[in-house]
C-alpha cells in the first residue's frame, strides 16, 4: 500500500449547504476513535457551484469518502463515475465511496439506516401488516424503498399534495404500494402495523402532524424520523396511547453506520456513548 493510500482511508467528511448543524461529524468521529482508525470526519460547506471542484479536492487528497446531505443529494449524481442501483431507484446519493484509484461511487443509505433503526429499537415490530407511510419527499421515497426490501405486504403512501405519493408509488412501488387521501390518513390507520412520518410536521418549528391515532391496533408501532425533539407531539400522542414507538435520531446514525461500512469495511453500533452525547442535545 503506498503512502497515499493509506490517507485514503482515513479521511472523510460530509457535505452540504448549509452544513454548521450537522452531526454527522460528532457520530463519525466517535466511531473513528471506537475504532481504532487514526483520521479525521469533517464538515465541508460547499455551495451548489463548487461541488465539481470539492470533489477533486477529495480525490487529489486521499479521501475515501464523503456523505452528501442537503440541498446536493440529487446534484451530486451526474459527477460521480457510478450510482449503485438502490441510490439510481432513490434518484439520490447520500454516501461517496471513493475507491484506491479515484473512482468515486454513490450510495443511499437512508433506507437501510431508517429500517435498522427501527429493527434495534423494536425487534418484534409487526412486518406481516400494511405499513402507513406520511409524506412524499426524499425521506419518504427511502422509507418506502427500505420497507420493501423487508417484504412488508404492502405500502400505504399518504401526502398533502396527492401527486407526489402517486409519483412514489408509480416509481418503486411494482404494484405493492398504495396511495391513501390526505383527508383519509386516519381510517388507514386501521390497518397499519407501522405508521412513518417523514414529513417535517412536528419538528421545532414547525406545526404539529395533525394524525388521529384512535383507529390503531394494539400492537402498531409508531415512527417518526423528526427528531428535534426526540419526542415529538406524535410519538407522546402514540406513546399516551400505549403504542411503542420509535424516535428519529436512530435513523441518523444507522444511516451513517452503513456508510462508515462502506469506506472502512468495520461493523458500527449506536452505543450507549454515542446515544447520551446525541440524545442529550435533543432532550
Ligand atoms: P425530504 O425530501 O427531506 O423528505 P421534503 O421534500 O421537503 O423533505 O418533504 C416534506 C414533506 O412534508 C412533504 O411530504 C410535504 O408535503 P407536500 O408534498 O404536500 O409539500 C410535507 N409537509 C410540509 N408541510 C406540510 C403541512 N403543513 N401539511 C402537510 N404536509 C406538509
Amino acid at each position: 500500500m503506498t503512502e497515499d493510500q493509506k490517507t485514503r482511508q482515513k479521511k472523510a467528511a460530509v457535505i452540504g449547504w448549509p452544513i454548521s448543524h450537522s452531526l454527522s461529524p460528532t457520530i463519525h468521529n466517535h466511531w473513528m476513535q471506537a475504532a481504532g482508525i487514526d483520521g479525521s470526519y469533517d464538515k465541508i460547506a460547499v455551495g451548489p457551484e463548487a461541488i465539481e471542484t470539492a470533489l477533486a479536492q477529495f480525490k487529489a487528497e486521499g479521501y475515501a469518502g464523503f456523505n452528501v446531505t442537503v440541498p446536493h443529494k440529487e446534484a451530486i449524481m451526474p459527477f460521480l463515475d457510478k450510482v449503485a442501483p438502490l441510490a439510481r431507484q432513490m434518484g439520490a446519493v447520500n454516501t461517496v465511496k471513493i475507491a484506491d484509484d479515484g473512482t468515486m461511487t454513490g450510495f443511499n443509505t437512508d433506507g437501510i439506516g431508517l429500517v435498522t433503526n427501527l429493527k434495534k429499537t423494536v425487534p418484534g415490530w409487526p412486518k406481516d401488516k400494511p405499513v402507513l407511510i406520511l409524506g412524499a419527499g426524499g425521506a419518504a421515497r427511502a422509507a418506502a424503498l427500505g420497507l420493501l426490501m423487508e417484504e412488508v405486504p404492502l405500502v400505504m403512501i399518504t401526502n398533502r399534495t396527492r401527486a407526489k405519493a402517486e409519483a412514489i408509488a408509480n416509481e418503486i412501488g411494482r404494484g405493492r404500494m398504495t396511495v391513501v387521501d390526505w383527508d383519509d390518513r386516519a381510517d388507514a390507520v386501521a390497518a397499519a402495523g407501522l405508521i412513518v412520518n417523514t414529513t417535517v410536521l412536528g419538528m421545532k418549528g414547525q406545526p404539529a402532524l395533525e394524525m388521529d391515532l384512535s383507529k390503531a391496533m394494539k400492537d402498531t408501532v409508531v415512527y417518526d424520523i423528526v427528531y428535534q425533539p426526540l419526542m415529538t407531539p406524535l410519538l407522546q400522542d402514540a406513546e399516551a396511547r400505549s403504542l411503542r414507538v420509535v424516535t428519529g435520531l436512530g435513523m441518523l446514525v444507522y444511516q451513517a453506520a452503513a456508510a462508515f461500512k462502506i469506506w472502512f469495511g468495520v461493523d458500527v453500533d449506536y452505543d450507549d456513548t454515542l446515544r447520551a452525547e446525541l440524545e442529550g442535545q435533543f432532550k
